[in-house]
């Protein structure tokens, strides 16, 4: 099996980004704490989704030491629309840690980074490289294709991802090269190769195998629900919301619906209600039709409060989603 050249590859992969990077605000300063806030944030979420989060994000928690003086609840307020909470309870309480245990000085390498909770092997490695330019490697869903097709590999990307950084010049510029590579050009589907830096190295170009790279994974099974949604306003346009102790939407506030699976709390009885509109919304596997109906209540249901800046609280997007069509 031929092997490509892992120090000419990285040679390639970090000249392709000096000239080809996104300006992306965590890449002009390399601030530790931006880089760690953008890894956590980009961890389930896109890019053009994340960067507006990410701007204000650093308004309202402009250092480590802001944030780990912060509730969770203010920073799940934060993080209202970006989804998987539970990213940002351990963002929060990694700094808490970095305060505590470290000065407020996060650390630079990996085994230091790992004892921090809330930071695996990929935000740990992200860090290092990154943010000290430390000789880590990283494997995201990005850097495992580049990877695979590169070495027309089927199996763990990280010995791979060691090699590479291993053989770099600069171990911050190699890794994003991966990633953004990844991103921009070794795209899933319909990779645009004749403008990749390392398409000659390529084994599986080569073999002419790239679809078969990385191999397909066995997809969970989606489930689809219908979810019926009740806005309800009082005189002052105050909208009826209940907090949810459930685990999977954690302590969020929710809006009246008629679901007991997904969706935390008893089944809302409205009293009169009218159809505004449908949407549809993805958590993980569960693909779900909300209805939204405005209705009307006579008293506030127990368990109930009255809202009057979503803003202020924590609350999951589809609320916002639904608040948009009105009512
Ligand atoms: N995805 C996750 N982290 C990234 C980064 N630092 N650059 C580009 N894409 C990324």
């Amino acid at each position: 099996m031929q092997t490509p050249d892992l120090g000419g590859s990285a040679r390639l992969l970090e000249r392709w980004f000096s000239r080809h990077q996104r300006p992306l605000p965590w890449r002009a300063g390399y601030d530790p704490y931006h880089v760690w806030v953008s890894e956590v944030m980009l961890q389930q979420t896109r890019m053009e989704v994340v960067l507006p989060y990410f701007a204000r994000f650093l308004e309202r928690f402009p250092d480590l030491a802001a944030l780990a003086r912060a509730t969770d609840d203010e920073v799940t307020t934060a993080w209202s629309g970006l989804g998987y909470y539970r990213r940002a309870k351990m963002l929060r309480a990694g700094a808490a840690a970095v305060m505590e245990r470290f000065d407020g000085i996060i650390p630079h390498t990996v085994e230091n980074l790992l004892t921090i909770p809330g930071i695996g092997r990929y935000t740990a490695g992200a860090i290092a490289s990154i943010a000290f330019d430390e000789r880590a490697p990283i494997v995201d869903g990005n850097v495992a294709r580049v990877l695979s097709r590169l070495f027309a590999h089927e199996g763990d990307a990280w010995p791979l991802a060691e090699g590479m950084v291993r053989a770099s010049r600069s171990p911050r510029a190699l890794n994003q090269a991966l990633m953004e590579l990844g991103a921009l050009v070794c795209k899933p589907r319909n990779p645009t190769c004749l403008v990749c830096p390392i398409h000659e190295a390529c084994v599986a170009r080569a073999a002419g195998r790239i679809d078969d790279f990385p191999p397909a994974k066995p997809k969970k099974p989606t489930r689809e629900l219908t979810i019926p949604l009740y806005l309800v306003r009082d005189r002052h346009g105050r909208v009826l919301m209940r907090r949810a102790s459930g685990t999977l939407m954690d302590a969020m506030y929710h809006l009246p619906h008629g679901d007991t699976s997904l969706l935390d709390g008893e089944p809302f009885t409205a009293e009169r209600r009218e159809l505004l509109g449908t949407f549809r919304h993805t958590v993980t596997t569960r693909k779900i039709e909300f209805v939204v109906y405005a209705a009307t209540v006579t008293r506030r249901p127990a368990g109930y409060e009255w809202i009057a800046a979503i803003e202020e609280v924590p609350h999951p997007s589809y609320v916002r989603k639904a608040l948009r069509l009105g009512g």
